[in-house]
């Protein structure tokens, strides 16, 4: 990390980052460099229609939403409705309203659907004149050692194209390229498979009241509200199970009866797909000039919606780390990045995993007996009648939990 000046301004072939991938983390690193004068390039292998499109989480956690006022960024790149700070747990039919409101001052979390997060991370990047390449194949990185690593792409029509820069970020997600090129044996890949499976199922029908996670005897189920008149369902199902034996029927039979609600409203099912919950850390999150960020790095299950929020909590991180060093040749953030990152991440791998057994445990005991579901159970009782223990849950909902 030799010289921090003399790297901004040069000519188009060079860029001081170039981040892979344009999902919420690698946007997200665009636009804060962009705002700290950082130029940067940004390789994206799909096109925009297909990246805009894609439905994933839902939930910008409060400590993220300040995160990005901080950067003079929410009013921008926010879009949904800020959220009301309830969310409903139902037990057998029987609701508990919990408060994931924290009390502190400031903007609270949004109700906002990555894609829209991602279409206006998008639309701001380059109303601010950022330079972001769609459906570049094939690229490769070398030189990760050196000060000036390279990155070979090809664009749509096969034209190779080569950069060099100061710093790679990896964003391009769980399956993506960045993580292969660090050398066997430098990573630690902590993988964790819970054993459960989910069917989610995105429909035309409307939004809860509150966010709502249903433990019964049939299983754990889900209900998220993703637009004003848009819903995410989620049902446990055994891990091996597939979509088609989910007819829309058996979906909305199965949703009323864990959900102990006979008149919820059906509507046309849009998306309707089976996976796995897993979780996964690679550690470190650096070799040399490459910066993991996001789900190149680590893949927390959905349950506690923590995935994206860790993706822009590391956006953050090499962002200012990356200012810091160039306007102060204040190395301390990037040495620091894999460290801070990964507190946070096994933080927020706890958390999600101990509401992912407490709802599913507390729920259908022939996956965990009798003895783990009354434990579940427990947890759940204390949930709700302890104050300190609802604070607690709180802190780590809003993720404004003194961790990093
Ligand atoms: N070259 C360029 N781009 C690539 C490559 C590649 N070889 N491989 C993948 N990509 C792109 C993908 O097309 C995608 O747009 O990288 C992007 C990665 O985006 P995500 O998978 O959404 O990962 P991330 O930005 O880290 O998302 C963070 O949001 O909803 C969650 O599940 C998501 O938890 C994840 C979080």
């Amino acid at each position: 990390m030799a010289e921090a000046a003399g790297v901004l301004g040069q000519s188009p072939e060079f860029a001081t980052v170039v981040v892979i991938g344009a999902g919420p983390a690698g946007l997200t690193v665009a636009n804060l460099l962009r705002r700290s004068g950082v130029d940067c390039v940004v390789l994206e292998r799909r096109s925009r229609e297909y990246v805009a499109q894609r439905q994933r989480a839902g939930i910008v956690e409060t400590r993220a939403v300040r995160m990005f006022d901080r950067w003079g960024l929410a009013d921008r790149v926010l879009g949904g409705p800020p959220h009301d700070g309830i969310l409903e747990f139902r037990v057998d039919g029987e609701s508990h309203l919990v408060s994931d409101s924290d009390g502190s001052e400031g903007p609270a979390a949004r109700l906002c659907p990555q894609q829209i997060l991602v279409q206006k991370l998008t639309a701001t990047y380059l109303a601010d004149g950022g330079d972001l390449r769609f459906e570049a194949a094939d690229v490769s990185v070398r030189d990760l050692n050196g000060d000036r690593p390279t990155v070979r792409y090809r664009t749509a029509d096969g034209t190779p194209h080569t950069l060099t820069c100061a710093f790679v970020a990896g964003c391009d997600g769980d399956r993506g390229y960045s993580r292969t090129v660090v050398p066997e044996g430098v990573l630690t890949a902590h993988a964790f498979d819970h054993g459960i499976g989910w069917l989610t199922v995105l429909a035309d029908a409307p939004p809860p009241a509150h966010p709502l996670l249903a433990v019964s005897s049939q299983g754990f189920a889900a209900h998220f509200p993703r637009g004003p008149h848009s819903s995410r369902y989620y049902l446990q199902c055994p891990p091996v199970d597939h979509p088609e034996a989910w007819p829309d029927t058996r979906v909305w039979d199965a949703l009323r009866g864990r959900l102990g609600d006979s008149a919820l409203a059906a509507g046309p099912i849009t998306e309707r797909e089976i996976f796995q919950l897993r979780s996964l850390v690679h550690d470190p999150m650096q070799y040399g000039r490459l910066f993991l960020v996001g789900d190149a790095a680590h893949i927390v299950s959905p349950m506690g919606g923590k995935g994206m929020n860790l993706a822009l909590y590391d956006a953050d991180l090499f962002a200012g780390a990356v200012r810091d060093f160039l306007r102060d040749g204040d190395e301390s953030g990037l040495r620091s990045y894999s460290q801070r990152c990964l507190r946070r991440v096994w933080n927020d791998q706890e958390f999600s995993h101990w509401l992912t057994r407490t709802v599913h445990d507390a729920g259908d005991d022939s996956r965990c007996g009798p003895f783990h579901r009354s434990l579940a159970r427990a947890r759940l009782d204390r949930l709700f009648t302890s104050p300190p223990a609802a604070r607690a849950f709180a802190e780590l909902v809003t993720g404004l939990d003194p961790v990093g």
